[in-house]
């Protein structure tokens, strides 16, 4: 251990920490649904219904956390062993995490109110990407920076419609890739800080509380590792377009 660099150290303690926490958080959610599952034949009061419920979101909404922090792992550990690449088509890849994205979206909401259930009809992906386009890079890195981008763009958006286009394009010295959405937009004194790591809007502004703060450090990161870039287009009310650019081989 005495060898082992204090990064590697961090990274290793990170992933523990992440899969110890894993375990009994999955045994508390699957418990409370099992438990919520059975109202109709148990007659919970209101107050024990809305315990579980409660209980149960919490421990999803932690569990989401700890993917994340898992993922932003991923990438530290991928910036010391380095990555493999290869060519990977945008156009699936952007399919599967839009769905991805709105899957877990409603999960959160799987137990909660009628209400909610309103809000979260309202999520609309659209792809614009060309079939054959593709980005030499690594497809899992890939993964994680798009699924991240189509994630903020649903959270920090407090409309009933969410609106969200994605598009592919090719440039012929680059490929770029951007998540529009009509959300809360950025300020432009936040702009200069949101791919800074653990730095978060404060809540009055956007309305939203969780989080870490690591998904666009993350973003920035992994196109670090492609020798690309990101950048963002905002304006407060209106909604942020960000662009991840990749060079061509
Ligand atoms: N699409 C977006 N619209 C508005 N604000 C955003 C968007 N994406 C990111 N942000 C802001 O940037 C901050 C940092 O984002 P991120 O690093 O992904 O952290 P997190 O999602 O954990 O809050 C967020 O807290 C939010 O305030
Ligand atoms: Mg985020």
């Amino acid at each position: 251990m005495s060898n082992t660099p204090a990064t590697e150290i961090n990274a290793k303690a990170l992933s523990l920490i992440s899969h110890k926490f894993k375990t009994p958080l999955s045994i508390i959610t699957g418990y409370t649904q099992a438990v919520l599952a059975q109202t109709n034949k148990e007659k919970f009061s209101p107050f024990t219904t809305k315990a579980l419920e409660e209980i149960n979101l919490q421990g999803e909404e932690l569990s989401k956390l700890l993917d994340k922090l898992m993922a932003f792992n991923q990438v530290l550990s991928a910036k010391q062993e380095g990555i493999q690449k290869q060519e990977v088509l945008l156009k699936p890849l952007i399919k599967q995490c839009a769905a991805k994205a709105i899957e877990q979206e409603k999960d959160v909401f799987s137990v909660t109110t009628a209400d909610a259930d309103a809000t979260k009809k309202g999520t609309f992906i659209e792809i614009d990407c060309p079939e054959n386009l593709a980005v030499h890079g690594n497809e899992e890195m890939l993964r994680l920076c798009i699924k991240e981008l189509i994630a903020n763009a649903i959270k920090f958006n407090n409309k009933l419609e969410k609106i969200i286009k994605v598009q592919g394009t090719n440039h012929g010295d680059c490929i770029s890739i951007s998540v529009r959405d009509y959300g809360t937009g950025i300020r432009p004194h936040d702009v200069e800080r949101i791919f800074d790591v653990f730095y978060q809007v404060d809540d009055d502004f956007t309305g939203q509380v969780n989080g870490w703060g690591l998904g666009l450090s993350m973003v920035q990161q992994i196109l670090d590792l492609h020798n690309g870039s990101v950048s963002v287009v905002s304006d407060r009310g209106l909604g942020s377009i960000f662009t991840v650019n990749f060079p061509t081989v």
